[in-house]
């Protein structure tokens, strides 16, 4: 019978059947950032319909407010939006900080945010824009919200991560693409490669207080993700790639179980190909890496102290 490589394997997860949870959140606080568009949105859908209240996390209010409005319609939840610019960690830490004030539990934190980009830019500190909104804002949301995450110990933070990752590898020591050469694929996986690292780093830090944290693939899915690009890039996606991609219910509803179902009480430190736990690729699975990431990103977001108490991690 055909072994599939482990490379492959990707392949192979993402046709199979997928798991399903139907239990319900009612009374839960579930926190989506990038919930204004494509998987985050649909998310953010599906947690209305499982009865949670949410915060949506996101940077154009206006766009929030129609997605709220609709969602009220057919559905008995609270919704706030806060606003957050993930290209800004300024932005991030008050979003944070408003978070902290309003919310005394919180008992799911999905990070959708994200962005793909053919073009190399930078935010206002000089940080590649992509490994900036992808994976340092995550990061930051993160560990200024984890103190308070982990006072529930029925907690899960879910990173919406990507197959993508396979695409790239973090070259510590020049993470702006000043000294190697630039593509979209390249920064996206290196973005996305940073995350996983940090998502390793985390669930050590987070094992002994129940929390759990995973990283997911939401499917190749008809989202806006790449719509900052350019004419020929957005014409080849339109005409060419959508016909490849599958509805975001399938990201959603993947969300939505690793998120409440009981199968995956105590897991933590997965990567997840949809529903189905998957190994990452080999570049992104080396502890040696997990660290020397783990304080980059802490130190390009200005962090000084730990904010979790580590038993002989540090
Ligand atoms: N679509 C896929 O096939 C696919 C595959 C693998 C992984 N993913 C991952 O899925 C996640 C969601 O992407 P998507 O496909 O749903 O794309 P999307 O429709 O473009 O949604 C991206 C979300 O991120 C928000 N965002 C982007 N830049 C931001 C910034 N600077 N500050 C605050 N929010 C910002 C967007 O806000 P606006 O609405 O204001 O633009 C939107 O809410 C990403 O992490 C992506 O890497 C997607």
């Amino acid at each position: 019978m055909f072994k599939w490589p482990e490379q492959l394997m990707f392949i192979k997860n993402g046709r199979a059947k997928q798991h399903e949870s139907h239990e319900m959140m009612n009374g839960m606080t579930s926190i989506i950032s990038g919930s204004s568009s494509g998987v985050g949105e649909v998310t953010l859908r599906r947690f209305a319909h499982a009865g949670s209240n949410l915060v949506m996390v996101v940077r154009n209010k206006d766009k929030a407010e129609k997605i709220k409005a609709d969602i009220l319609k057919s559905h008995n939840v609270k919704i706030d939006i806060v606003i957050a610019d993930f290209s800004d960690l300024d932005s991030v830490r008050k979003a944070s900080e408003m978070i902290l004030a309003t919310y005394p539990k919180i008992d799911i934190l999905v990070n959708s945010v994200g962005i793909h980009s053919t073009k190399k830019t930078y935010n206002k500190d000089g940080i590649e824009m992509v490994f900036c909104v992808n994976h340092l804002a995550t990061f930051l949301f993160t560990y200024l919200l984890v103190d308070r995450i982990k006072e529930n110990s029925n907690a899960r933070i879910i990173q919406v991560n990507s197959e993508g990752h396979r695409f790239g590898a973090v070259k510590l020591k020049d993470i702006n693409f000043k000294r190697h050469i630039y593509t979209g694929l390249r920064s996206y996986g290196a973005s996305k490669t940073a995350q996983l690292y940090t998502v390793y780093e985390f669930s050590k830090r987070l094992k002994d207080f129940g929390v759990t944290i995973n990283a997911m693939h939401p499917g190749a899915v008809k989202t806006n993700i790449g719509q900052n690009n350019g004419w020929l890039y957005r014409f080849f996606f339109r005409h060419f790639t959508w016909h490849f991609l599958k509805n975001p219910e399938i990201s959603a509803n993947a969300i939505h179980y690793l998120a409440t179902t009981k199968d995956l009480d105590g897991v933590t430190g997965k990567f997840f190909n949809l529903t189905i736990e998957e190994k990452p690729a080999k570049h992104a699975r080396k502890e040696s890496m997990q660290l020397p990431v783990w304080q980059l990103s802490k130190e390009l977001c200005h962090i000084e102290e730990d904010l979790i108490e580590v038993k002989n991690e540090l």
